[in-house]
């Protein structure tokens, strides 16, 4: 038995429910300049799409093109086939090919571009009244069939296929700015902390530098040789630590996501810190969550992000004991999106306002003068770019006297 022949309606919502659910411009051309030569009966087409930064149509897809060496990869915007096309907004075939005294200049430079191309019909597709493609299809192979109802086939298609185009281009563009936006913000920050490494590294090196000036007349002094070798060995030291943080901070552009067990990952990081809360008095609770939904995330960064925070919140419980407590919950967004969250809450000194609006700063640091160790001040600014980068989010509240959360939620696998 001979397949049934596809009904209009159903190739259409077909085609369209395909369109819906393709993301990438690529593989959409192609499904539509495949669509279009079934509906108009031939193997050749190209599907030519409206290139807006190059002021040009370019062309995005082909199907067995008849004549591939003379299908130009771009036509120019007033070229005189997409004016027409514009002008008309219809269906152009051979059919049109008699030309009427009347016709405008566009009309006749359509058709010699259709011929020289081995072109039988071009498909306008237009959106909110502009142009943003148009396919070239070859030679019908058989003319059996109904003209008018191809005709109106072709044009239903071409509309689903201008929309979802619109759609996807929008998406893409959408995309491209948001890629913009972070790249900026990641030049300025860089900006920033090149500035904040150019200040940081003088004063190790000004004294590496004296010390150098220093040892040919001193050489024979070790009281001055053995504590000046100390202090230099420390500013190395520093150096080379701030070195690494900042390439930590370089290297944490593209996270590699794996699907990651939460709680697991937070008993590691805990387990790293235990040694020091037991030495410090410090007791640890941990809250658990057990139906934690798996997430997709870079383990080693996201480790990173709470043993920064681990380590601040040990850092800020500078007097006898201390508690801190974990804990890690799952959260129902609205519109039903699943995340993960985990709190990370000590009974510290807290944070002063004034500096909760720059603690992820580059560089903002109020470990100087604690004397407790040196901070870079790099801590927070490296948690915030991977949270961000995890298209997650981070909080703080901080009561001075009574101690800080910091709280890191997720976007969790989708189910
Ligand atoms: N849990 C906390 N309690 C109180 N203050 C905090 C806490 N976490 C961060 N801060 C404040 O934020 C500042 C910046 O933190 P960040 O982790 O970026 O740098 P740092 O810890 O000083 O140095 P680094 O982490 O680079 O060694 C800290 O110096 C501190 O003043
Ligand atoms: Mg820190």
């Amino acid at each position: 038995m001979p397949p049934s022949p596809r009904e209009p309606l159903d190739i259409v919502t077909s085609f369209a429910s395909d369109l819906g659910a393709m993301t990438g411009l690529t593989a959409l051309g192609d499904r539509i300049i495949q669509e279009l030569c079934l509906a108009g009966a031939t193997p050749h087409g190209a599907l030519f799409l409206l290139d807006r930064e190059h002021e040009c149509y370019r062309r995005a897809s082909m199907a067995d093109p008849a004549a591939p060496t003379l299908m130009p990869a771009t036509i120019a915007l007033d070229h005189p086939l997409p004016q027409h096309l514009l002008a008309t907004n219809r269906i152009m075939t051979e059919a049109d090919v008699p030309i009427e005294a009347h016709e405008a200049a566009a009309g006749t430079g359509a058709r010699t571009a259709m011929k020289s191309l081995h072109a039988t019909r071009a498909v306008p597709h237009l959106n909110k009244g502009r142009l943003i493609a148009f396919s070239l299809l070859g030679e019908t192979q058989s003319s059996t069939g109904d003209q008018t109802l191809t005709e109106s086939l072709l044009a239903a298609l071409a509309q689903t296929a201008a929309n979802a185009l619109d759609t996807t281009v929008l998406a893409e563009d959408l995309q491209r700015s948001h890629t913009l936006m972070k790249r900026t913000d990641r030049l300025k920050s860089l900006e920033t902390i090149a500035g904040g490494f150019a200040h940081e590294i003088r004063n190790p090196l000004t004294s590496i530098k004296t010390f150098i000036q220093l040892a040919p007349e001193r050489k024979d002094d070790p009281e001055f040789i053995q504590e000046f070798s100390k202090i230099v060995l420390d500013d190395v030291y520093r150096i080379e630590q701030l070195i690494q943080r900042i390439l930590d901070y370089a290297r944490y552009m593209e996270p590699k996501l794996t699907d990651e067990d939460f709680n697991d990952l937070a008993t590691s990081c805990i387990q790293f810190i235990d040694v020091k809360a037991t030495s410090r008095g410090v007791t640890i609770e941990k809250i658990f969550a057990p139906d934690l939904p798996r997430v997709m995330l870079d383990r080693q960064q996201i480790k990173q992000v709470l043993l920064n925070l681990l380590l601040n919140a040990m850092d800020s419980m500078t007097g006898a004991g201390g508690h801190l407590r974990v804990q890690t919950s799952k959260l129902v967004k609205p519109g039903g999106k699943v995340w993960v969250r985990i709190d990370i809450q000590d009974t510290g000194g807290g944070i002063q306002a004034a500096n909760l609006d720059h603690i992820f700063d580059p560089f903002f640091t109020t470990k100087k003068e604690s004397g407790e160790h040196d901070g870079m001040g790099l801590g927070l600014t490296i948690v915030h770019q991977i949270v961000q980068e995890h298209h997650g989010e981070i909080q703080v509240q901080s009561t001075v006297g009574v101690g800080t959360t910091f709280s890191v939620s997720l976007p969790a696998l989708p189910a």
